[in-house]
This record gives C-alpha cells, structure tokens and sequence, in this order.
C-alpha cells in the first residue's frame, strides 16, 4: 500500500505530460490545450473532500493539525498573549531582510541544537526564517541542487512524508529509498535500515525525521540512533534532518532534539528544517527555518550570503507576523514556560486518545492486534489499514483520511473515538 501511495505522487506531476500538438493553428485557439487534469494531493485532497461531506459525523483525520477534545482548530494561549504584546508595540510593517526576522532565526536554532550548543557559541551555522517546514525543505533541496558536489540522490526513509518526494523532485534531486518501517511489526525496522544505509553511496542525501516520523508514528531508540549515526559516518552522508514535530514525540522539546544534537556531537555538519506549525500551532501563519550547520563562522557566513541569493528570487523576504509571534514566545520566559506546558498538553491529550481508540477497538470484538496505535508516538498512527479498507471506512463512515492508513490522532476526540473503533472495526473484521 505504501507502495501506491508514493506512486500516485509521483504521478502527480501533470506538468511533465506532452503537450497537447494537436491544437488547430487557425481559429480559436486554447493556450491551455495540452494541461491535462492532476490528481488531488494525497493529503490536502482529503480535507477539500471532507468539506463537501454533509454527515455530521465525519471526521478528518487526514492533514496533522492538532484539534481540541471538542475537535476544534486550537488557538494556544501563549500564542494570543504573544500576539496582544505585539499589538501594544505598534510595530512597522517594513520588509524582514531576505533571511527574515534575526531574533527569530537565532531562538529557532537554539530551541533545535540546545543553547549551550558549541555550534551556537561558536557561530558556525546559518538560520534563516522559512515559508514554515515545506518552504525550508525546499529552500533546503534548492541549495542541495546547486551546491552540494556529491550525487543528486536523497535518500528518503521507505515511507516518507508524501511532500518529500515532490519537493526535492521539482528542485532537482533524485529520490532514493532506504527501509524503514516493518509492516510484519508495525514498528522501527532496524536491521533493514542499517543494511540499506550502509549501501548508500558516498555523499549522498540521507533524509532524517527527527522525532515523530510521518507517517508511521515509529522512531529510533537512542541506542539505536548512535548507531544509524556510525554507520553514516562511515558512508559519509550529508544529513538533512526534518524536525517539524519537535515537542509531540515526547511532550518535552529538548527530549525531541536529542538525535540531532547527538548526530552534531559526533561531528555530523547537518542540514535542518524546523517548523513551528504543529508546536506553536501556527499553521497558517508558515512560520520555520532552515539551518545549515557549517565547519566555521566564516563558511557560514559564504553559505548564508548563497542562501539569500536563492531565497531572493523565490518570495523576496518571508512574512513577519508568526516569526513575531514564535519569537515573542521563545525570549519572554513567562510565555515560554507556558508554551512547553501547552505543548505538553497537547503530546498527552493524542496519548489519551492512543489509549482510547485501542481500548474501543477490542470493546467492539476486534480479535486484532492494536497495541501499535498505542506504542506509535507523535501524531500519527499507521493503523496498517489496506486502501480497500481506508475507501470503505471514507464511504460508509465519512472517515477522511490518507491512502496509506495513517490518521491524525490529533482529529480524535472523546466525542469520535467510539465511532471511529466502530468503523475501523467494521472495515477489519
Ligand atoms: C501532514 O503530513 O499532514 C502535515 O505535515 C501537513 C502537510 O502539509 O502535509
């Protein structure tokens, strides 16, 4: 099933289709001819279908974005107190530099690497503020495509986040796969990893999810990343770490950083994209950052004067108002330690429902096997669901979610979650 699901990303890209040569050369002519109709996106797609859903039960587990146990959009305090201190300040509107917003950039480095990070002190790495986590992935994979000397392949963890592929694609890259996830367990698959990565050519891409893989839900242990660490080493790979779940792994941020500042110490110069759209809840405000952490100050200073070259062209400079909100929230202590509270209520509140849904699934009889929607950790669960069963469960329950059999957790309520043991169970037996 993972399998169709990349595929049918692949396929989306309608643009490389042949133009259409047989339009007339006299008479009404469409420019637009030849564009032929693209599928929905594998993950955006299902909330515009949800929307057109009249059942009152329906429920989108589809995009990850964090709802309250009434399963509305959440708005955290920290977040609004930040933005009424903005508001007394009467700040201008002038245009961020190109890198953006630098008290931003700097406690969006420090809350990744940690403060007292040797890289931080010694000022060899670059920040800028990004268009949130798919921005910086492609400000990322734009660098990659026009410095990086080593082979085009990144090398993506089998499954990968659906927007990965895309993104590195359209800058350039080759997409490549390493194994990952163990169907038979539903769990980390470590030997297949190790064996993947240590054929990987020479300086190549390999692609990290930080914390809280997405889709499955499945992370390394730390025993288990110091060794996926040695092993790159020794095959001298370039690591990109995605961290845009930072805080949701384990309700605690700087548990959430420890394998890419373990991967620092032991001397790995990474690439990293952040986002805040999940921690801070700031989806729509597309606040994140790329870091690219350099041998010294003065490589850094090359890199980031490249990195505003690229930038530039694309949107110019980012917007302002959620990096004034994240960096509100990061340097005034009393909003930061109520933001971390925050985040740990939301970490607990997907745990709960973890819980929940297994306890629903065997009340209704499932003679099946659950415990991997408890063990998971982040907000996703790969239920393992085949895509007959995730279109049944779509059509007979109004249950919106990806073709691969991952769902939000985050969309799951006191309110739902019986239904949804309901449906899955009915789908499964
Ligand atoms: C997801 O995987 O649902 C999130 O990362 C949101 C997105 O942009 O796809």
């Amino acid at each position: 099933s993972h399998e169709e699901f990349s595929t049918s990303i692949r396929s989306t890209a309608g643009h490389r289709s042949k133009p259409n040569t047989s339009i007339p050369l006299v008479g009404p002519v469409s420019w637009w001819g030849g564009v032929q109709m693209g599928p929905p996106d594998p993950i955006l797609g299902v909330s515009e279908a949800f929307k057109k859903d009249t059942n009152p039960k329906k429920m989108n587990l589809g995009v990850g974005a964090y709802r309250d146990d009434m399963g509305k959009p959440f708005v955290l305090s920290c977040v609004r107190k930040a933005e009424a201190i903005i508001t007394t300040k009467q700040m201008d509107k002038e245009y961020l530099g190109i890198g953006g917003l630098g008290e931003f950039s700097k406690s969006c480095a420090q809350l990744a690497l940690g403060a007292d990070n040797e890289v931080m002190k010694s000022g060899r790495y670059i920040t800028v503020q990004t268009i949130s986590g798919t921005g910086s992935l492609r400000i990322g994979a734009n660098f990659l495509a026009r410095f990086h000397g080593g082979p085009r392949d990144v090398y993506l963890p089998k499954p990968s986040w659906g927007n990965h592929t895309p993104i590195f694609r359209d800058a350039g890259m080759e997409l490549k796969a390493y194994k990952y996830y163990d169907p038979s367990t539903c769990g980390f698959d470590f030997k297949g990893a190790l064996d993947d990565i240590s054929k990987i050519p020479e300086h190549s891409v390999i692609m990290l999810h930080a914390c809280a893989h997405n889709p499955t839900g499945v992370d390394p242990k730390p025993e288990q990343w110091k060794e996926i660490s040695d092993i790159v080493k020794k095959r001298n790979l370039l690591v990109f770490f995605d961290m845009a779940y930072q805080g949701f792994a384990s309700g605690d941020i700087d548990r959430d950083a420890w394998a890419v500042r373990y991967f620092i110490e032991q001397g790995h110069n990474i690439l990293l994209s952040q986002s805040f759209a999940k921690n801070m809840g700031l989806y729509g405000e597309r606040v994140g950052g790329f870091t690219v952490v350099c041998n010294d100050a003065e490589e850094a200073k090359r890199v980031e004067s490249q990195l505003k070259i690229l930038i530039r062209p694309i949107y110019s400079n980012p917007p302002m108002n959620g990096a004034r909100i994240a960096a509100t929230i990061l340097n005034t202590p009393d909003l930061r330690s109520l933001w971390l509270e925050e985040v740990h209520g939301m970490a607990n509140r997907i745990i709960k429902m973890r819980e929940q849904l297994a306890a629903g699934l065997i009340k209704e009889g499932s003679s099946k096997n659950w415990q991997h929607v408890i063990d998971q950790i982040g907000m996703f669960c790969f239920t393992g669901l085949k895509p007959e069963q995730v279109e049944r469960l779509t059509k007979e329950f109004s249950v919106y979610m990806t073709k691969d059999g991952r769902i939000s957790m985050a969309g799951v309520t006191s309110g739902n979650v019986g239904y949804l043991a309901h449906g899955i169970h009915a789908v499964t037996k």
